[in-house]
């Protein structure tokens, strides 16, 4: 989609940060375009350290990075302007209303005392706490708690934002919507998205474009399409039970298919001659009376990458 159209939203060259002897960023070199980027990489990949150098908050080593065309090192009053930050750990005042405390940030960023309420109610009532939004944090649930974070984040308008981490402490369900929450903020919103997992499969469905790090070093940026490269195998799925998907999984074998069993579907193989495997599933399927439930391109996933990538010490 909008991946890297335009001017970059950050670039960074030769980024390197080290705490003392713990090497957390390795000459990070790396542009992110518009849309929603996933920053991936497992706990202590570098996520977090990345982030906090952006906003200003900590002070690289060497190299040098710029945001929405803003130098790190002298404009970092500019670049806080203009992007939200939704930190990893909790940062909620317990005894505050998630009300009071999106109207203080929005005051905080310069709005007016009628201009920050207005904009604290709508931007609470996006990310789903409307009922809520006059308790105490501190009695919040975890969902409730990110979702506050999230709003604080919005609240001035940003051109961009920092999403750090947050599905994290999330059941799958609360996971789902948050997901969705991200990927409207990048494409009903128009706002630029960086947002962090370590989780490596979480984003590859809201995420344009996907950075992996791997012990503060760069394994990889590109489009989310590539990671999800075709692998040339189909995945078939049928009505029923295992009973179902063997006897399509045995007559696609008599016709000379390698195929085998993945959870409730089958796997087939790239053919060795000039077979349209869409063609024969379906007629294979009618005359055994199977209902089709997919048939779909096996894209492969994220965490892949990782298997291929050399592992390091
Ligand atoms: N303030 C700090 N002092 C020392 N080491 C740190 C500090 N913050 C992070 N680190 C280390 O830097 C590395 C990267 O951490 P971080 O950026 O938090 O990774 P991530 O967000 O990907 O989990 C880790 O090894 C971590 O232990
Ligand atoms: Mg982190």
């Amino acid at each position: 989609m909008g991946d890297l159209a335009g001017p970059p939203v950050i670039s960074t060259a030769g980024l390197t940060k080290h705490y003392g002897t713990v090497h957390a960023l390795t000459d990070l070199t790396v542009e992110v375009g518009a849309g929603v980027t996933g920053l991936v990489g497992a706990n202590g990949a570098g996520k977090s350290t990345l982030i906090k150098i952006l906003l200003g908050l900590l002070e690289p080593t060497s190299g040098r990075a710029s945001v929405l065309g803003h130098d790190i090192e002298h404009d970092s009053h500019d670049i806080r302007r203009l992007v939200g930050y939704m930190p990893e750990h909790d940062c909620l005042p317990p005894d505050t209303s998630a009300s009071d405390f999106v109207v203080h940030m929005a005051r905080m960023s310069g709005l007016g005392a009628s201009a920050a309420r207005e904009r604290a109610a709508d931007v609470l009532r996006h990310v789903g706490l409307e009922e809520e939004r006059y308790r105490p944090m501190g009695g919040y649930s975890t969902g409730m708690k990110q979702r506050a974070k999230l709003a604080q984040a919005l609240v001035h308008d940003p051109r961009l934002v920092f999403l750090d981490e947050p599905t994290n402490g999330l059941d799958p369900a609360a996971r789902t919507d948050m997901l969705r929450l991200v990927q409207r903020i990048g494409t009903d919103f128009g706002i630029a998205v960086l947002v962090t997992s370590h989780l490596l499969g979480e984003l590859e469905r809201v995420s344009d474009h996907v950075i992996v790090l791997d012990g503060g070093h760069l394994l990889r940026s590109s489009a989310t399409g590539d990671f999800l490269r075709r692998t040339g195998r189909m995945l078939v799925e049928v009505v029923g039970t295992e009973t179902e998907r063997d006897r399509l999984g045995q007559a696609l074998a008599q016709r000379g298919l390698t195929c085998r069993p993945r959870g409730t579907m089958v796997a087939i193989d790239p053919p060795a001659s000039d077979v349209a495997v869409h063609d024969l599933v379906r007629d294979l399927a009618a005359e055994l009376g199977l209902g089709l439930m997919r048939l779909e391109p096996d894209r492969g996933h994220l965490e892949d990458v990782f298997m291929e990538g050399a592992p390091r010490a």
